[in-house]
């Protein structure tokens, strides 16, 4: 039986087509960031699951106590290139996954302009929970989520390694380093099995203050996209 359309019906859609709701709604933040889902070994979806559970598990912190969500990763869990962080924001807070603020917004921006995105890399942070205040998580902190971290890494398992700013070098690679000696060449790690080419570069929320930087940010970019150009990523 065909439904009669009344007026007021052909009222509604011309109103919805004139305001281009699809549009409107499809572009709100929660849709921008709508995870993709990505078909992964039952292994490796194993083991992430396993590593979700345990971080979630951990007893005595601070930073759990105040946060929302557990921040533990975005992107797609076969890409070859994983992109660390230092920590969740407010945003990330509130829908779960990281970058999805304005540091998430120039993060994008960085990795289009080498080819990249989010289907095509993986993200994480040195700490799954927002510190309060946005403040930088303590060593002991750190300390605490490191194992995780490491282990997030060689379930992962990339042959390229970007360490966004001075938390993610300084946990990973040590306190001696700075980041302005340190970024802007490879350095080969071991994580557990994951042998990896590790290059730090400035964390995206440091550029939006440091604008200046972002010559020497495209630099490193530029290192990467030949480096996945070598290794046909
Ligand atoms: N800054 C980070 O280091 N990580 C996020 O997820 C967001 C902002």
């Amino acid at each position: 039986m065909i439904k009669k359309i009344n007026t007021k019906t052909i009222k509604l859609i011309k109103f919805y087509n004139f305001i281009n709701y699809n549009l409107i709604y499809n572009n709100k933040a929660i849709n921008r960031y709508k995870k993709d889902v990505f078909e992964i070994s039952g292994d490796k979806a194993k083991k992430l699951e396993k590593l979700k559970k345990s971080i979630s598990d951990i007893k005595n912190c601070e930073l759990k106590k105040s946060a929302t969500n557990i921040v533990f990763a975005d992107g797609n869990p076969k890409a070859k290139i994983m992109l660390i962080g230092e920590g969740p924001g407010s945003n990330e807070d509130q829908e779960g996954l990281p970058f999805v603020g304005r540091a998430g917004a120039l993060l994008d921006k960085m990795l289009a302009s080498i080819d990249l995105d989010r289907k095509k890399v993986y993200i994480t942070n040195v700490v799954n929970y927002r510190p309060p205040k946005n403040r930088r998580p303590t060593e002991e902190e750190i300390d605490k989520y490191l194992p995780y971290l490491k282990k997030h890494i060689e379930i992962i398992n990339p042959e390229i390694l970007v360490l966004l700013g001075s938390t993610a070098l300084n946990a990973l690679i040590g306190n001696e380093v700075v980041i302005s000696k340190a970024r802007g060449q490879w350095i080969e790690k071991q994580f557990g099995e994951c042998k990896t080419s590790v290059i730090v570069t400035f964390h995206p929320a440091f550029l939006m203050r440091q604008p200046a930087q972002k010559k020497m940010a495209w630099i490193d970019l530029k290192m990467i996209r030949e480096k996945k150009s070598k290794l046909k990523i």
